[in-house]
């Protein structure tokens, strides 16, 4: 089937309704199962959902109130659920080798004691979390808080998550896990392949998730600059005003758009520097808009002293007619292995390399906690690194110094490459908080 562009219009997903809802806390209901979505046009493809959705619902939380969430696994085979960027307790935290077994319910707890931020969740099952996460088990994670209600910035229907991520497909329209250079590859905004989007003239909040498995994507706006307000771990200290917004694998962005200056009518285009245009917002309305963007939003975290210094690189190893093992500090992933013992609250340095000989970019992240990335090859970082972070792409050959603060919690949490088809095949590793 044909994609004719802009015939469908962009969905977004369905905010999660609780069961329950006090002050303190919010319990949910959440399926993962097998279901069918129409991506390419008149056509139903195989696909897994959380909720039964191709693009999961959208879970929102606010900073002091728990979620808790009932995953009821409707598959026949062992999945999870990871909130990517979640500071939460090991046991919450989807581990890979943590799974819900076909047929089983699970509780998670998510306590929400970080600021507000865009998160995402997704499957994390060990060997199958990229293609569970390719066939659609991912979702937005909103948490919201007082102080950055108190900005007023653009909120309500006008605060709308966007997922990209690209999909392959076969001839008869099947989904093709993982690359495959003859198919046909498609960029999805919440999973329609280049679909418009009616707004009013008035400022709208984006909060751009890239949810591919292995893709960067290079946004731009036709004929116009982009504002950036947030990344993985919450409001920047400014506002930024930018021509090119770079997100990689599981990174996100929040960006506000003033579509105010346009006349009723105007096409509005976001492009990609590989994919061409992906999305087309269509100013069809006037409305009014009480909402601001100020310049200075809200200072970042102080950073501690960091007392301890470790390496992590990330690389493949190749074997004779094999597929390449993916390997952290030369090692492929391991249960029983733990590379770094750290002590609660204590503030490390890391310095992260992608020494592949291949050349092949890698996506590095932390669970658990927010870094900052400090330097990029002993310069200063990127645009797209700054504020606190979780997750960055490292190109082959590349050296970065990153920050964080291990709070919170004890126990073994995993850091990996980002990039599914590698941390599948073992590209990934294990740290234990102690007391
Ligand atoms: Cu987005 Cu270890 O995950
Ligand atoms: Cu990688």
């Amino acid at each position: 089937p044909e994609i004719v562009p802009w015939t469908r219009p962009m969905p977004v997903p369905p905010v999660l309704r609780p069961l329950v809802s006090t002050a303190k806390q919010e319990i949910y209901q959440l399926s993962i199962e097998r279901t069918t979505a129409e991506i390419l046009p008149g056509l139903q493809s195989p696909v897994m959902g959380f909720g039964g959705q191709f693009v999961g619902p959208t879970i929102r939380a606010k900073t002091g109130r728990k979620t808790l969430i009932m995953v009821h696994n409707k598959m026949d085979e062992a999945a999870n659920i990871h909130l990517h960027g979640g500071h939460v307790a090991p046991e919450h935290d989807g581990h890979p080798k943590d799974v819900i077994e076909p047929g089983r319910t699970r509780l998670y707890l998510y306590p929400n004691t970080q600021q507000g931020t865009t998160l995402w969740y997704h499957d994390h099952s060990h060997g199958t979390e990229a293609a569970h996460v390719y066939l659609g088990l991912h979702g937005a994670y909103v948490i919201e808080d007082e102080s950055e209600r108190a900005l007023n910035l653009p909120s309500g229907a006008y605060d709308i998550p966007i997922l990209l991520r690209d999909i392959q497909f076969d001839d008869s329209g099947n989904i093709v896990v993982f690359d495959d250079p003859s198919k046909r590859t498609v960029v999805l905004a919440n999973g329609v392949p280049q679909p418009y989007f009616e707004v009013a003239a008035r400022k709208y909040r984006f909060r751009l998730v890239n949810s591919a498995n292995q893709r960067v994507f290079k946004l731009r706006l036709t004929g116009d600059k982009i504002t950036r307000i947030g990344s993985d771990g919450g409001l920047l200290a400014n506002a930024v005003e930018t021509e090119e917004l770079v997100l990689s694998s599981a990174e996100r962005s929040d960006v506000v758009i003033d579509f105010s200056k346009y006349p009723i009518g105007s096409k509005v285009v976001l492009t990609d520097a590989v994919a061409g245009e992906i999305l087309r917002f269509d100013v069809v309305r006037r409305a009014t808009d009480q909402s601001r963007v100020p310049a200075v939003l809200r200072p970042l975290p102080a950073m501690p002293l960091s007392t301890v210094d470790r390496e992590v690189d990330l690389s493949f190893v190749f074997k004779p007619n094999d597929r390449p093992d993916g390997v952290i500090n030369g090692k492929v992933f391991d249960m029983d292995r733990v590379d770094f013992t750290i002590k609660r609250g204590t503030t490390e340095t890391w310095l992260i390399k992608s020494s592949d000989p291949t050349g092949v970019k890698h996506n590095f992240h932390l669970h658990l906690v927010q870094f900052r990335v400090l330097e990029r090859n002993g310069g200063p970082p990127l645009p797209s690194d700054a504020g606190l972070k979780d997750t960055i792409p490292i190109t082959a050959g590349e050296t970065v110094k990153v920050q964080a603060t291990f709070t919170g919690y004890t126990g073994r949490y995993v850091y990996h490459c980002h990039f599914l088809e590698h941390s599948w095949i073992g590209m990934m590793a294990q740290l234990e908080i102690v007391p």
